[in-house]
């Protein structure tokens, strides 16, 4: 089989990583790719986004499978896109649809989805510019932290959570004044939720489901959960907590009645679906401590979740992509690689704030025994050097977690850029 992905980071090379080892693969292109999916498959020069561009390039080439990293051009409709032309449509794309895409791109939609199918999520409701004193009124009525989400995508930044009423208010007005331009034109907000996030991820054909190997990520920039927000730091999997019990509970009150519910509202969705989700630490309306809550839906993998949960994944992942263009995920063999997982993310000085780009990265073939996924890196020269905030991932198994953080730090500890840093404190929230 001949198989096209679309995307550019850690997440690819960690999908393109796991895909090439697949006995079915013929062929495997990624579009744009970065210098660590060129290892394991051909870059293609082309944007995820550019569907004219793609599809000369799939006919040309006989692609048989696409499959999609991002959500950018899920959102933007390349599954539809792919289903309405004539060439195209008989080409399986993995990953939803448009509407089934709002999921991820419509707060203000993900909510009323979750409230229509009974799902557990917080309290919220919605505010637009027409309905600027409700929504002040709204926050008068909740308990402080106050949770501010902008409607449409925001690269991750879409979300306020402030200490006080005051400063609620004024973010409140402010986002609906266009701080995140159109995607805050309609703004949720909603009940803070205290406990313990883990990301679950689901592959669906639509009406049947596998439910794969869940991962912790780690957000901030700092050790002990300090600083700013980042696109990930670091993710462990399996996540302890997250045991037989509790994800009996997740499937039963959460992916189940998601996936009941995208066919009962007629909504093509055959791809990714990662629910993240928040252990509660005490009781709310709609669950009990202990028990499991969604935060958000994303319509994709997660990025560092995807460069542990490919290590895995002991089966075929090829044969179980192939079970959701066919619609017999059921019939298809998953199985988890017992072992620990961990991912180190090393960034560029200065990230999530500015950073340069540019400078030469040594040392990746000293590694020995830890897998190397390539996030923001290029190639200039024969040369591989830093090109994003976040460079590199590596990924380690280990008979515990902590043995495999130690291979991970160890083979990070070999690797050289000017600036760079990685948190050496990934996982330990969990040792507690
Ligand atoms: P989201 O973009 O919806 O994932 O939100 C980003 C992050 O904000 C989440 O990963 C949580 O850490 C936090 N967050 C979002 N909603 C809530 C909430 N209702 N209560 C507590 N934390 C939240
Ligand atoms: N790791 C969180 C995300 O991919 O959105």
């Amino acid at each position: 089989m001949k198989l096209l992905l679309l995307g550019s980071g850690g997440r690819e090379h960690a999908l393109a990583w796991k895909i090439a080892q697949s006995p079915k693969i013929e062929k495997l292109y990624i579009a744009p790719g970065n210098a660590g999916t060129a290892s394991v498959g051909e870059n293609v020069p082309l944007k995820a986004d550019d569907f004219e561009g793609i599809k000369t390039f799939v006919l040309a080439n006989a692609i048989h499978m696409v499959v999609v990293g991002p959500e950018d051009p899920l959102v933007k409709g390349v599954y539809d896109f792919f289903k309405q032309d004539a060439q195209l449509k008989d080409i399986p794309v993995i990953g939803p649809s448009k509407a089934g895409a709002v999921l991820e791109g419509s707060k203000d939609f993900a909510k009323s989805f979750m409230q229509r199918h009974g799902i557990p999520t917080a309290a919220y409701r919605s505010f637009n510019g027409t309905n600027i004193e409700e929504g002040l009124a709204f926050l008068e009525t909740l308990q402080p932290p106050y949770v501010l989400k902008a409607d449409g995508l925001c690269a991750g930044k879409g979300v306020l959570i402030v200490p006080t009423l005051e400063e609620a208010k004024r973010e409140f007005r402010g986002m609906l004044d266009g701080m995140f331009g159109q995607a805050s034109a309609t703004v949720v907000i909603e009940e803070f939720l205290s406990g313990i996030e883990c990301s679950v991820f689901v592959l669906t054909d639509g009406k049947h489901y596998k439910i794969l190997p869940e991962a912790k990520d780690y957000k901030r920039i700092g050790e002990g959960d300090t600083g700013l927000n980042t696109g990930g730091m670091g993710s462990v999997s399996p996540v302890p907590f997250a045991d037989k019990e509790w994800m009996q509970k997740v499937e039963e009150r959460i992916v189940k009645p998601t996936i009941e519910g995208l066919a009962a509202e007629g909504i093509d969705y055959k791809g990714f679906i990662f629910l993240g989700l928040i252990k509660v630490d005490r009781d709310y309306a709609y669950a009990k401590a202990g028990d499991p809550v969604v935060i958000e839906y994303n319509v994709r993998m997660g990025d560092p979740e995807t460069e542990t949960v490919m290590l895995r994944i002991k089966s075929d992942l090829v044969d179980l992509l192939q079970g959701v263009a066919e619609g017999n995920i059921d019939q298809r063999t998953l199985e988890f690689d017992p072992r620990s997982a961990v991912c180190v993310m090393m960034v560029s000085g200065g990230y999530p704030q500015a950073y340069k780009k540019g400078f030469p990265i040594t040392g990746i073939d000293q590694v020995d025994g830890s897998v190397v996924f390539h996030a923001g890196t290029a190639l200039k020269d024969g040369q591989v050097v830093t090109a994003g905030g976040r460079v590199i991932a590596v990924s380690s198994y280990g008979q515990t977690q902590q043995e495999a953080l130690v291979k991970s730090f160890t083979e990070a500890g070999k690797i050289h850029f000017e600036g760079k840093y990685f948190r050496r404190d990934i996982g330990q929230d969990l040792l507690k």
